[in-house]
């Protein structure tokens, strides 16, 4: 199977997680693509969904499925989302698509994070895939500074500016050994507005498409 047939196997396999008259978390990326083409063949039986993203956003929309905005609720049963590396820790790089600090607030008011991955992005350890920072523009010099204090080699991401209005560097030549700590240490330096390491709100389940099939792994596993 390809890489995009295990991207589409997974968005699909993550609709059973989804209970009747709930409203949906909706990450950012192609297999979140993938999990949005699924969630439209039940759009009159949940709620709504709350999007961590305009491209998700517009998405969502065309295909008819109520999209609420962040403020309007006070919980959220689920967060579904994709990631560029998740450990057997279910820490996870993301921000690929740039929309790390949005999918960083859902996951956070999510009771339960599900991960939809291809296999590629299981790792042992985080850092191979260049770790995205979303920055304020007129931050990025200092904070580029910062990050090579880290260990890191800070390359600003061009052409692209967040829904946010920032900019993102990307710090390649990392090896994220302690994940939590390396995210406080970022999101500490002033004029980030956030990391796109997510180890203080890790996945719950991690759902990874394989040349075997789908595995399902859940945190509590790896925590006993
Ligand atoms: C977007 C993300 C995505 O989840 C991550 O980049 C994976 O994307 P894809 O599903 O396209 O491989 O974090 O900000």
């Amino acid at each position: 199977m390809t890489q995009d047939e295990l991207k589409k196997d997974v968005g699909w396999a993550a609709l059973k997680y989804i209970k009747p008259g709930s409203i949906v978390g909706i990450g950012t990326g192609s297999t979140i693509s993938y999990f949005i083409d699924a969630l439209a063949t039940i759009k009159n039986r949940i709620k709504g969904t709350v999007s961590s993203s305009n491209r998700s956003s517009e998405k969502l929309k065309s295909l008819n499925i109520s999209v609420i905005y962040c403020n309007e609720i006070d919980s959220l049963d689920i967060y579904v989302d994709s990631a560029d590396e998740i450990d057997k820790y279910m820490n996870m790089i993301k921000g690929g698509g740039g929309a790390l600090t949005q999918e960083k607030i859902i996951s956070c008011i999510a009771e339960t994070f599900i991960c939809i991955v291809d296999q590629s992005k299981f790792v042992k350890v985080l850092g191979k895939f260049p770790l995205p920072v979303e920055v304020i523009p007129m931050a990025s010099n200092y904070v580029a500074r910062e990050l090579i204090k880290l260990g890191g080699i800070p390359k600003h991401r061009k052409n692209l500016i967040t829904d946010n209005g920032n900019i993102i560097l990307d710090v390649h030549n990392l090896s994220i050994t302690n994940p939590v700590e390396l995210e406080n240490s970022i999101n500490k330096i002033a004029g980030v507005v956030t990391v796109g390491l997510f180890a203080n709100r890790s996945a719950d389940i991690a759902i990874i498409g394989t040349q075997k099939g789908i595995k399902i792994k859940h945190k509590s596993y790896f925590l006993k």
